[in-house]
C-alpha cells in the first residue's frame, strides 16, 4: 500500500540527488526504481565498470530511507557492444536489421546477447545483490515494446529450426501437422524451414503460430537467464518484470512463472487512445481514460502474478507516445493510484520523478517539472494520493471474485494470424465482455486456460479457438454458469479445423456443431431475438444444435444456445445483445448486481468497497453500500469514495 517512483540519477547533476531523495520521502514515496537504461554509464567500455556513481546513488537514496528496485539495463545495449557484436540486432519482418539509437535493439535468439546479458546482470547482482537498501529487481524493461518479440534474422531462423526439431522430431511429422502437402510446402530437412515472412502471399498459419510460440518461449528463456543469475547473487530479494498494456506478443502466464510477482506500466489515457473505441467513445474518455482500461490490466496482472502485482510505472500527466496526448482531467492521477490499490496493487510507482528536458521523452510529464525541484500538477496529485492511502491504512488481500474471465494469448495469435474478417479483434472482444460485467458492479478474476475454475459462479470464455486438454477438463469440472464466445474450439493445436468441427473438444459439453462462419462488413447487422435481443455485427456462425436455443438470428438459425449450465454465443454481440447476454448469465448464476452508469465502477478489497467516478456528475451511491471511510455517499466527479461493507451509513 504505497507509492514509488522511477528515477534516473544519471540524468541529473549529482548535487540534486539528496534533495530529490528528501522530497520523494516528503511526498510519501517509499520505493524508487533505478538503473534500467544505464548500461553506457555502468560500463562505458568493455570491462571498464564505473560503479562509483551508482554506489553513491545507492547511498543517497538508501540513506534517505528509500527502498531500491534495481532494473537490469539490458533493454539498452550500448554502442560499443553493438559495434563489437552486430549480430545482437533484431531483424524486422522485411529482413532489415533494426538500428542503434533508441532501445530494445536486440534479438531474443542472439547467443551473443544471451552471453553479454548474463555478464552484465551478474556484475550488477554481485555488486548490489546484498545491498541493505535493495529490496528487489526488475528484469530488463517491457519485453517486446516497440514490436520486438519477433525477429527475422539468420540466428532466429536457426533457433526456430532447432525448436521445431524438438517439437516434431521428423520433417514428416512437421509436414503432417502443418498440412505442408498444400501448395507443395513439404520439407525434407529441418534446416530447410524458412521463417514465415517474405512469402508471396500469406505464409502457412501453422508455421506462423509455431513461430509465435517459439518467440514467446525465447522471451521466457531470456528472462529466466537473468532471473537465475539474480537469485544466485541476491538472496532474499524478489524479482518482477514490468509488462505492458494490451500487449499480447508473448505468453505472460508463462513468463510470470519466472517471477515472484507481476508488474505492469499503467498509462490509462495512452492506452485508451490506442484502443479501437468509436470516435464518440474516444471523445468521451479523452482526458480520463475509459473506466475499464486500467482495471482490466490490474485484474490481468494480479492473476499473472499469482495474486500479487505492482504498477511499476503510472502515468503522471500527458505522455508523448499516443496519437493525441491530453492532460489528464484534474483528479485522475490521484484516482488511478487508489484504483490500482483497490484491485490489489501493492505499490504504485510513478513514471517518472522529473520530466526530462532532453531526448525522446521530453514531452512526457513527470512528478516534477523539467527545470528542477518543483512538483508538476501530477506531482501534487500523487501527494494527495499518498495522504488517502495513509488514511486507508493496511489493506486486506483481494478476495476471490465471483466471475472468472479465461484469457488466452494463443487466442490472440490465432485470430491475428487468421482474422477471417478484418474487424475480428480478440482483445477487443474480451475487453467488451469484461466491461459488460463490470457495468453490473461485479469484480472479475482473470484465469489461465486450463487452471481450476472451481468456486466461480460465472465463467466467461469470450475467445478460445484452441482448447487444450487441461482447459477442456477445467470446463467440464466447473460448476459455474459458463458463457463461451464465437470461435471457441475452432482450431486444433496445430491450427487446423477439428475433425468433429468447432467447438472441437467441447462438442459434447455444448452439444452443437458450427457448420459455417461469416464475417461482416462494418455497418452490416443481423438482428437477434429471443431471450437475447440486439444484433450480431462483425461475425456470425451457422450452428447446428440439439441443445436449447435461447435466441435466433432473423433467418431463424440459432444464435445463443444453452446446454445445461453452458451457453454458446455464435456471433459478435453488439452493445445491446452483449448487455442482454450478460444479464441472462448473471441471473442464471444468481449474482447480486448493481447497474452502474457508464462512468462509474465498483471494486472490493477485503471489506472495503471502492467506487470510482470517471464522469463529470456526482454519483449517489446506493444507501446500503456501507459506511463511508473516504469521500461521501455522493461520489464526487472525477473522484472516488471508499465504504466499509456491512457497516451502515
Ligand atoms: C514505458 C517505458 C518507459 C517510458 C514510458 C513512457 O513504456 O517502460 O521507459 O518509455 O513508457 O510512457
Amino acid at each position: 500500500m504505497s507509492l514509488g517512483v522511477c528515477y534516473y540519477p544519471e540524468h541529473w547533476p549529482e548535487s540534486w540527488w539528496a534533495e530529490d531523495a528528501r522530497r520523494m520521502r516528503a511526498l510519501g514515496i517509499e520505493h524508487v526504481r533505478i538503473g534500467e537504461f544505464a548500461w553506457s554509464r555502468i560500463e562505458p567500455k568493455r570491462g571498464d565498470f564505473q560503479w562509483a556513481w551508482l554506489d553513491r546513488a545507492f547511498d543517497v537514496l538508501g540513506g534517505a530511507g528509500l527502498k531500491i528496485v534495481l532494473g537490469t539495463p539490458t533493454a539498452t545495449p550500448p554502442k560499443w557492444l553493438m559495434d563489437e557484436r552486430p549480430d545482437i540486432a533484431p531483424v524486422d519482418e522485411h529482413g532489415r536489421p533494426r538500428g542503434f539509437g533508441s532501445r530494445r535493439h536486440y534479438s531474443f535468439s542472439s547467443p551473443d546477447y544471451a552471453r553479454e546479458s548474463a555478464r552484465i546482470v551478474k556484475a550488477l547482482a554481485a555488486r548490489y545483490g546484498r545491498h541493505a537498501a535493495l529490496v528487489g529487481w526488475q528484469t530488463d524493461n517491457e519485453y517486446g515494446c516497440h514490436d520486438t518479440v519477433l525477429s527475422w534474422g539468420a540466428q532466429d531462423r536457426r533457433a526456430f529450426q532447432q525448436w521445431l526439431r524438438r517439437r516434431y522430431q521428423t520433417p514428416d511429422q512437421l509436414n503432417a501437422a502443418w498440412g505442408n502437402v498444400f501448395w507443395s510446402m513439404e520439407a525434407t530437412r529441418f534446416d530447410e524451414i524458412e521463417l514465415p515472412n517474405l512469402t508471396v502471399t500469406e505464409p502457412n498459419p501453422s508455421a506462423q503460430l509455431d513461430f509465435r510460440r517459439f518467440s514467446s518461449e525465447q522471451v521466457k528463456a531470456y528472462d529466466k537467464l537473468q532471473a537465475d543469475i539474480i537469485r544466485a547473487h541476491s538472496p532474499g530479494r524478489w524479482i518482477t518484470h514490468n509488462f505492458m498494456g494490451f500487449f499480447t506478443a508473448f505468453d505472460h502466464w508463462e513468463l510470470g512463472e519466472n517471477l515472484d510477482f507481476a508488474s505492469w506500466d499503467s498509462y490509462p489515457i495512452g492506452f485508451a487512445e490506442q484502443f479501437p473505441f468509436s470516435e464518440a467513445e474516444h471523445a468521451r474518455w479523452q482526458d480520463t481514460s475509459h473506466p475499464d482500461i486500467a482495471p482490466f490490466h490490474h485484474d490481468l496482472y494480479r492473476a499473472i502474478g499469482r495474486g500479487r502485482f505492482w504498477v511499476m510505472e503510472q502515468q503522471p500527466g500527458p505522455v508523448n507516445w499516443a496519437p493525441y496526448n491530453p492532460i489528464p482531467a484534474p483528479g485522475m492521477v490521484k484516482l488511478w493510484a487508489i484504483e490500482a490499490h483497490a484491485h490489489g496493487a501493492e505499490v504504485v510507482s510513478y513514471f517518472r520523478w522529473r520530466q526530462a528536458p532532453f531526448a525522446q521523452e521530453q514531452m512526457h510529464a513527470g512528478l516534477n517539472l523539467p527545470g528542477g525541484h518543483e512538483l508538476s500538477p501530477g506531482g501534487h496529485e500523487a501527494q494527495a494520493a499518498a495522504v488517502d492511502l495513509a488514511a486507508l491504512g493496511a489493506l486486506a488481500p483481494p478476495r476471490k471474485a465471483a466471475v472468472a474471465l479465461v484469457y488466452d494469448y494463443e487466442a490472440v495469435w490465432t485470430t491475428e494470424i487468421q482474422p477471417q474478417g478484418a474487424s475480428f479483434n480478440a482483445v477487443e472482444l474480451i475487453f467488451r465482455w469484461y466491461e459488460a460485467v463490470r457495468r453490473l458492479g461485479l469484480d472479475v478474476d482473470f484465469v489461465r486456460p486450463g487452471a481450476d475454475l472451481g468456486g466461480y459462479e460465472l465463467i466467461l470464455a469470450p475467445c478460445l479457438p484452441i482448447v487444450s486438454e487441461a482447459a477442456e477438463r477445467a470446463f467440464a469440472q466447473a460448476k459455474g454458469l459458463t458463457l463461451f464466445g464465437p470461435r471457441t474450439g475452432s482450431k486444433t493445436r496445430d491450427f487446423a479445423i477439428p475433425p468433429e468441427l468447432p467447438p472441437g473438444p467441447l462438442a459434447a459439453l455444448l452439444n452443437l456443431r458450427v457448420l459455417e462462419v461469416a464475417s461482416m462488413r462494418p455497418g452490416v447487422r443481423v438482428p437477434v431475438s429471443g431471450a437475447v435481443s440486439g444484433a450480431a455485427e462483425r461475425w456470425r456462425e451457422r450452428i447446428e444444435a440439439q441443445a436449447d436455443v435461447l435466441a435466433r438470428f432473423d433467418d431463424g438459425a440459432p444464435a445463443v444456445v444453452a446446454h445445461g449450465s453452458r451457453l454458446y454465443v455464435g456471433f459478435w454481440p453488439d452493445e445491446a445483445a452483449l448487455a442482454a447476454l450478460i444479464a441472462i448469465a448473471v441471473s442464471r448464476a444468481r449474482l447480486d448486481v448493481v447497474a452502474l452508469p457508464e462512468s462509474v465502477r465498483i471494486r472490493r478489497r477485503g471489506d472495503l468497497v471502492f467506487v470510482f467516478n470517471y464522469g463529470r456528475d456526482v454519483w449517489p451511491a446506493p444507501m446500503d453500500i456501507g459506511e463511508a471511510v473516504l469521500g461521501g455517499r455522493q461520489v464526487a466527479p472525477l473522484g472516488y469514495s471508499v465504504f466499509r461493507e456491512g457497516a451502515r451509513a
